[in-house]
């Protein structure tokens, strides 16, 4: 189905004509794994995004379809469950779960979600779910809240809904996202910056199309090591809440002192928090040479010291090395396979794609998919009734 489609598709399964809300996928440039330690990220949204078309019931029920997902879903708004189904629909329900918990009194509703961001391949695809549904579900109320808070919302209904402990990054780049910027963000204020990407610059996302079961589980577990990290140097000094108070000092001083696989997280943490203020200062400089650098540093560090790359972003990550108008890229979001980012000369981006897509599929056997990418604005409404 075409997103323009969406209005008649809607109005054939519900009758009446929608509101639409959409919310963008995203590519994270640099800051990877640090969200949840009140650290620096710096992602950009995309052009993929999930719509929710939304009307009002007139009983108080909370309907849910989806032409690319399986299932429908009914829910009663006074009894929603308070443990996830295990279906897609959980995205929307603890969004729900949430809005109702604020306080917010939602009105039964018909939900039609569209969404064109691959799933699987660590492009947020969840989260752009979670902001399309809130604003979809307080349009009908005329409850508005900023951008951020909507964030907020959502994650946490990620984190107690869901039951994924993610950070804030992904809920806040598809509600903050803008057209040719990157946002550098700090995850624990979050007040951000936006970093505008060089005009002839692509993000061209390359998907190894493998997602390994480590993913999940794992996840927390890095979690886990971090705020161990963050214990141990709170005992040496008090003004450690998370890991982005430790200094490259403070590390130094301790590392001897530190388990060695906590050493090893904490070490990225703290160098990748680094390296995305770096980051955010070469982009806007324009130094795509030193943003390339700090890229593939990033990416050895996920590889090496944090341990949540995959041999299929690894062989990605070196096809693109010598290709022509390649100015940097890594392995991006949560890890384990899923998609690489690579900044790219945009008159070389359809060769690029060609070529990395032609070695990868040499070394793996597997065919990648590539998107040749912007950076696109965030979430927004589509339309008013009509
Ligand atoms: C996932 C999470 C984010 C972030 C990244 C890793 O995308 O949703 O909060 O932790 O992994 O940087």
């Amino acid at each position: 189905m075409k997103v323009e489609e969406l209005p008649d598709h809607f109005e054939k399964i519900f009758g009446g004509r929608p509101r639409i809300y959409r919310a963008p996928g995203r590519v994270n440039l640099i800051g990877e794994h640090t969200d949840y330690s009140d650290g620096f990220v710096m992602p950009a949204a995309i052009g993929f995004s999930t719509y929710v078309a939304v009307a009002p019931r007139p009983d108080r029920k909370l309907v849910i379809y989806s032409e690319e997902f399986p299932g429908h879903f009914e829910f009663d708004l006074d009894r929603l469950p308070h443990q996830r189904t295990g279906a897609w629909c959980d995205y929307v329900l603890g969004v729900a779960g949430v809005l109702q918990q604020q306080g917010q009194k939602l009105a039964g509703a018909n939900l039609l979600v569209h969404g064109e961001i691959p799933v699987g391949a660590g492009l947020s695809s969840s989260a752009a779910v979670e902001v399309a549904s809130a604003l979809a579900l307080m349009s009908l109320t005329g409850a508005s809240l900023p951008l951020p808070e909507v964030a907020k919302l959502c994650r946490q209904a990620e984190n107690n809904f869901v039951g994924a402990r993610v950070g804030i990054m992904d809920q806040f780049v598809s509600c903050m996202g803008k057209a040719g910027c990157a946002i550098l963000l700090d995850c624990r204020s979050l007040e951000f910056k936006l970093v505008p990407i060089p005009r002839n610059t692509r993000l061209v996302v390359c998907n190894t199309t493998v997602k390994h079961e480590l993913a999940n589980g794992t996840y927390n577990t890095r979690r886990e090591e971090c705020e161990e990290g963050a214990r141990y140097f709170a005992a040496w000094d008090p003004a450690v809440h998370a890991l982005r108070d430790v200094s490259v000092d403070l590390l130094n001083r301790h590392a001897a002192d530190l388990p060695p696989t906590i050493l090893k997280r904490c070490t990225h943490v703290v160098l990748e928090n680094q390296r995305t203020i770096d980051a955010a200062r070469a982009l806007s400089d324009g130094d795509l040479a030193r943003m390339g650098v700090l890229m593939r540093e990033s990416h050895n560090s996920l590889r090496d010291l944090y341990e949540v790359s995959c041999r299929e972003l690894d062989i990605m990550v070196e096809a693109a090395q010598d290709l022509p108008g390649f100015c940097g890229g890594r392995m991006t979001g949560g890890g384990f396979g899923g998609c690489t980012v690579n900044l790219v000369q945009e008159q070389h981006a359809s060769d690029f794609a060609a070529q990395i897509s032609d070695r990868y599929r040499q070394a793996t056997g597997i065919n990648p998919q590539v998107y040749i990418c912007s950076a696109e604005a965030g979430a927004q409404a589509m339309s008013g009734p009509a």
